[in-house]
């Protein structure tokens, strides 16, 4: 805590002279690849001492969040000016050169950080964190390694700025690094059970204001008369996959690093599969790497349809062991609404499990 105090009251005075000659990240200056010193400095807001935010940077709030220990956040994006989305493919959204998104976390009323990416070239997303001082006028710069422990967000329990590695690790896994500004997460036809749902707040965009001012091309036309949805057997199962695939399935995709661990949490609005949901398909009845500990030999599954006990998938969601909780970073406080829910998806006996045959080999 010290440490971290001295790192952002050192870091405010050598940046005062850092300040005036600081590059904004402005798109009339081209896009640049050093994120600024200062958060002010992004181009957030329109005036930092009144915490007004430039009109040009919009909010939105995906269907279903991030949990971040509760942590309550306000996000933005800024298309560059008369730029469009290529949105042909409806999971991937090809997003201008030049967009930029934030997102703020505030603990107890207090904002702790405010973190940042940005296009910088058609291959290249660009990655940093701002932690923000005490008297909460503005937030610095936190190094590519993180900030451990910023906020107690419970007793014992602290907040840490991830490193950008961790960034990373989510957001360009399965090539996808935008995961709320998509369109199943920016749909109009919310999700009424989703844990944590933020209300859309007037101004905010989604696939539809999206849409009406022109800014998706060659979007698939039912878009628009059928905003997208995850399809599932009854409302609680959509809600327990829209969770999974924005808590889970950043990291396990087909796309991603760990993909041949086999385990596929991320709901994609392309592909309809046979029998069931890739978040039931890949893990019903599949024994997986990792083997629940109290299970009786040979019992673990990913997913046991009527044991929570016996399904690592809601086992390790549940833990915040540092060697089994999932996901592995960005938590330290186990998510009590989401595991509720999903306890009693399993216990209820996953209705979609049954459309698929049980797996004959294990993995
Ligand atoms: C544990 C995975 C994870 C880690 C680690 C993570 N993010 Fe995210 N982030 C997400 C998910 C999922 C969303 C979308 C859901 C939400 O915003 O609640 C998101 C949303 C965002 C957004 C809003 C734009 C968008 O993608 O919807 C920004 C900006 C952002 N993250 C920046 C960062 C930065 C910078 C870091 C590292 C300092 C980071 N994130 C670390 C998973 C992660
Ligand atoms: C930041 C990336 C990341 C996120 C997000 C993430 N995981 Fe994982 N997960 C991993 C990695 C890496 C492994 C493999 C190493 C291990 O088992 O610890 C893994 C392993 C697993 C396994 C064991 C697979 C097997 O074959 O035995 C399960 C089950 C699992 N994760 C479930 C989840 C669930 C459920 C969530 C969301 C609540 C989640 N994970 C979120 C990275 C992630």
């Amino acid at each position: 805590m010290s440490t971290r105090r001295t790192w952002v009251a050192m870091t405010a005075v050598m940046l005062g002279w850092v300040a005036a000659a600081s590059g904004r990240l402005a798109a009339d200056r081209g896009v640049e690849a050093v994120a600024p010193p200062r958060l002010s400095d992004t181009g957030l807001y329109a005036d930092v001492a009144t915490q007004a935010i430039d009109p040009r940077n919009r909010p939105f709030a995906p269907q279903y969040p991030l949990w971040s220990d509760g942590a309550a956040k306000r996000r933005w994006v800024r298309l560059p000016d008369g730029a469009t989305i290529d949105a042909h493919d409806r999971d991937r959204w090809d997003l201008p050169v030049g967009t930029r998104f934030w997102k703020e976390f505030a603990f107890n009323g207090r904002r702790v950080e405010t973190r940042m990416f940005w296009k910088a070239t058609p291959t290249d997303w660009q990655f940093a964190s701002y932690a923000w001082t005490d008297d909460q006028r503005d937030a610095m710069l936190v190094p590519a390694s993180g900030l451990a422990d910023v906020a107690e967000i419970a007793p014992g329990k602290w907040h840490s700025i991830p490193s950008e590695a961790e960034c990373r690790a989510c957001h360009d896994s399965g090539r996808t690094e935008a995961l709320g500004f998509t369109a199943l997460q920016l749909s109009d036809d919310r999700d009424p059970l989703a844990p944590h749902a933020e209300a859309l707040a007037p101004g905010m965009l989604t696939l539809r204001t999206l849409l009406d001012e022109g800014r998706l091309a060659d979007a698939p036309a039912d878009l628009r008369t059928t905003p997208p949805r995850v399809a599932a057997s009854d409302p609680r199962e959509r809600a327990v996959l829209g969770y999974l695939s924005t808590n889970c399935g950043s990291c396990h995709n087909p796309a991603s690093t760990i993909a041949s661990l086999g385990l596929d949490l991320r709901y994609a609005l392309g592909t309809t599969s046979a029998c069931a949901p890739a978040a039931i398909a890949t893990t019903a009845g599949h024994a997986g790497h990792w083997a629940i500990p109290t299970a009786p030999a040979g019992a673990s599954r990913l997913l046991t349809p009527g044991r929570p006990d016996l399904s690592a998938l809601f086992v390790r969601a549940k833990s915040r062991r540092p060697s089994s909780q999932m996901p592995p970073i960005g938590t330290t406080i186990g998510d009590r609404e989401a595991l509720a829910l999903i306890e009693a998806w399993i216990a209820g006996g996953v209705p979609a499990a049954a459309a698929c045959p049980s797996p004959v080999s294990m993995h």
